[in-house]
């Protein structure tokens, strides 16, 4: 299967790339623009930051986790294309040099791309946007200093030429089968456009690795050599991209981004979208999707825990056959959901509610880093009493867990310290935590318990946080 982009303004046609090589090995092993660095090569340190352009606007990815075939359709822009095509300076290219903001080379190619990619959004947080670019010598100040200083200047035009193709051109491959030549590589890969081809070729296919946002298999490849074999990348399939209102509540498919989970989650569940503004990175938000995270059955996905907290459906399919069950129901045991061979995540529900969602998330690193315990509690008062309590964590079991005894231990006590202190003894009944690289299981446990002092505290009007938290 041939795949099309653009690729610092020009167009470029790849026939039957890899399904797992990386946009950052072929820019710099194919390409020649070593411009773009390879620092950690699993998504964490920036180096390898590249724009990319296409329906849901211009955002930084990184190159190093970022298969080829992903990128059939979009615009790519690395550091050599953020300067004019006749060689002149980006304005955030001349406030680095203004600025000594330029302090070794492996990072401030990415520096200069994600800030270019902010720059054109008009987005001036700048502890979000260079939250994915790790610096390990000077600091950050000088960086930020030129990111202030470029924001008074107008973005370019070569970096509004980008824009998404219109589709027409890129050819379609039915069902989204390989179409393989006697040069074609031995791996097939799948790209369908629909749910519905989806489902037919996944149900053939049972034994293929799904690709969404590829922010978990790119590791497989780049860190465990593993070979995923048979690949099905869902990213053309619009119809799991949707964010609807539905009447049993807000419907996301499977292959919704978290940035834009964040944005949709913003206004009815504010305390999530803050959570979810601590989840990775700029760069990993724009690739990772909430049914990757939900369906890697992760004890410490980010989403799992408020999901269940909110009551989530989770809506599976296999070819015509759709079931839904409780999220919390989908996670069985360490490494096992409930999945049948050939059954994809769809989307998932939130319903309707008034707000009393808290997400707590406790790592070691505020920015960039994956949960230690990440606790959620949906607790609904009235007249000073617990009326109702969903609570769930991850990070204190081998699965994403409700604390089924906390909550029923919290229901019709008085919302207060004592009723706080009545669910002491329930939390070990509900968890056995581990102790591990992020936490020991007395501090996972100690901290699980504090969250719901700390969600007493600020409902009663308290102040507890100590950083800047709002997305
Ligand atoms: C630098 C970095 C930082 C990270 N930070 C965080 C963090 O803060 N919090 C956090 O929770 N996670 C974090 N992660 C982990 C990762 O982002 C998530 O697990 C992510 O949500 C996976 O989604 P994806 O779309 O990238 O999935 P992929 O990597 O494409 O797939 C992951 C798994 O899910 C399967 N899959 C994908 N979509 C479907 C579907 N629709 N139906 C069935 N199976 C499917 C795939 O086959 C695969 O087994 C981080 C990862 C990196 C690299
Ligand atoms: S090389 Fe570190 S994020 Fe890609
Ligand atoms: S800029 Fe590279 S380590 Fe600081």
């Amino acid at each position: 299967m041939d795949i099309t982009f653009l690729l610092n303004g020009e167009s470029v046609t790849l026939q039957h790339p890899e399904p797992t090589a990386t946009l950052l090995d072929w820019l710099r092993d194919t390409r020649g623009l070593t411009g773009t660095k390879e620092g950690c090569n699993e998504g964490d340190c920036g180096a390898c930051t590249v724009m990319v352009t296409d329906g849901d606007g211009a955002r930084p990815f990184n190159a190093c986790i970022l298969f080829l075939p992903q990128l059939h359709g979009k615009a790519v822009r690395t550091v050599e294309g953020i300067s004019g095509p006749d060689g002149s300076l980006h304005p955030v290219q001349r406030a680095m040099i203004d600025h000594h903001g330029s302090q070794c080379g492996f990072c401030t190619p990415g520096f200069v791309v994600s800030m270019a990619t902010a720059h054109l959004n008009a987005e001036t947080d700048y502890d979000d946007a260079l939250a994915g670019n790790l610096c390990r010598c000077t600091g950050y100040a000088p960086i930020i200093r030129a990111a202030q200083s470029a924001a008074g200047h107008p973005a370019p035009d070569w970096m509004r030429d980008d824009l998404p193709f219109s589709g027409s051109e890129i050819s379609s491959g039915g069902l989204g089968l390989a179409e393989r030549g006697a040069d074609s590589p031995p791996a097939p890969f799948h790209a369908p456009e629909t749910a519905d081809d989806l489902a037919e070729l996944y149900a053939r296919h049972a034994g293929a690795t799904l690709v969404a946002g590829a922010t978990d298999v790119g590791l497989w490849v780049t860190k465990q050599m593993r070979d995923p074999g048979e690949v099905i990348f869902l990213g053309r399939c619009a119809d799991l991209q949707g964010i609807e209102e539905t009447a049993a509540g807000l419907r996301i498919g499977a292959g919704v981004t978290m940035d834009r989970v964040l944005r949709a989650v913003q206004t009815r569940h504010p305390s999530y979208a803050q959570m979810l503004r601590r989840y990775g990175s700029v760069q990993v938000r724009a690739a990772a999707t909430i049914g990757g995270n939900i369906a890697n059955g992760s004890p410490i996905g980010d989403n799992p825990p408020p999901l269940i907290a909110l009551g989530a459906t989770l809506h599976l399919r296999f070819r015509d056959t759709r079931r839904e069950l409780p999220l919390e129901e989908f996670f069985l045991d360490y490494g096992k959901q409930d999945r049948h061979p050939g059954e994809f995540v769809e989307a998932v529900t939130i319903p309707v509610q008034a707000d009393r969602l808290r997400v707590y998330k406790l790592s070691k690193r505020f920015d960039q880093d994956i949960s230690a315990v990440c606790g959620a509690f949906n607790i609904a008062v009235s007249d000073g009493v617990v009326q109702s309590a969903r609570i769930a964590f991850g990070g204190m079991a081998g699965i994403p867990k409700r604390a089924s005894a906390v909550e029923a231990a919290l229901t019709g006590q008085p919302w207060n310290e004592d009723g706080v202190a009545a669910t002491w003894d329930a939390w070990e009944d509900d968890f056995a935590p581990l102790s591990d690289m992020r936490a020991s299981a007395s501090y996972r446990l100690t901290t699980a318990r504090n969250m719901l002092s700390r969600f007493l505290l600020e409902d009663l009007g308290a102040e507890t946080d100590v950083r800047r938290v709002s997305p």
